[in-house]
């Protein structure tokens, strides 16, 4: 049992090892795995814990904009951004806007059972909208969603233009933090449009699922597009045995 635990340690540490080898950020990433079948933490604990990384890594006020995003579908970043912004708003207790950037397959509004007829591809695409009228209180505290709104299934000039750049300034200004949703990296050049605009982005990989290369180019994409990765979550974290084992060993 013991060196099965060793092994298994020290298979995940050389993989996010892996993910962060650069010297650049080798040293700022947040890896944070979430929890899988035997939790001794809750999930608001452990995002609690990205947030204090954040806030303890990187100068105060300068990563405020975060896109969330994944190397392909499924491997839970809409889930991760929801959690996130929740944690922020309700435990943390701060002002938090989740924004639903992916025009091509919304889920947001799904995921809070609200209309998504009006939002971030109204804003970006019509002359009249005003922002103000698309914010939607939702869950505990003060959370904020703008759903996508009018779909879009070439969007990238609309995340190229001025128009988004200013947009997301004044979000900025108006919350502690933003959490886009994005589509995954690979093949969406939209999601790396957007990775270059806002302060930070988190690639969110499955475990057990992702594969190391993929995860790896996915971060290489981000970052030859000029975006600043600041780390990696790693969902679905399965315990072989229990947590509380773990902690012991
Ligand atoms: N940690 C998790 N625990 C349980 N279900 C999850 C978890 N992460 C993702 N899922 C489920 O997996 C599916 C895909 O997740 P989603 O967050 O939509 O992925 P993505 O946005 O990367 O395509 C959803 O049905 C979601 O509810
Ligand atoms: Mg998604």
């Amino acid at each position: 049992m013991g060196r099965t635990h060793e092994a298994l340690e020290r298979a995940e540490k050389e993989f996010q090892e892996n993910l962060s080898e650069t010297p650049d950020d080798s040293h700022k990433a947040v890896v944070v795995k979430r929890p899988g079948k035997f939790p001794m933490q809750t999930p608001s604990d452990r995002f609690q814990e990205v947030k204090t990384k954040l806030v303890t890594s990187f100068p105060l006020g300068s990563v405020k904009t975060i896109l969330i995003t994944s190397p392909a579908h499924g491997d839970g970043s809409t889930t991760t951004a929801v959690s996130f912004a929740k944690t922020m708003a309700h435990f943390c207790r701060l002002n938090v806007l989740l924004i639903d950037a992916n025009l091509r397959s919304p889920r947001l509004h799904e995921v809070f059972n609200v209309e998504y007829n009006q939002g971030l591809g109204d804003l970006l695409t019509k002359e009249e909208e005003k922002e103000n009228s698309l914010f939607k209180k939702v869950g505990h505290g003060n959370l904020y969603l703008i759903t996508c709104g009018k779909k879009n299934s070439g969007p990238l000039a609309i995340f190229e233009s001025g128009r988004f750049d200013k947009t997301l300034k004044q979000m900025r200004e108006k919350f502690d933090y933003v959490i886009l949703d994005a589509p995954p990296v690979s093949g969406y050049a939209e999601t790396k449009v957007m990775g270059k605009k806002v302060d930070g982005v988190i690639l969110v990989i499955e475990s057990g699922k992702t594969r190391k290369q993929v995860a790896i180019k996915a971060k290489q994409e981000l970052k030859d597009a000029g975006a600043k990765v600041l780390g990696v979550i790693l969902n679905r974290r399965k315990y072989y045995i229990p947590e509380f084992i773990y902690k012991r060993l």
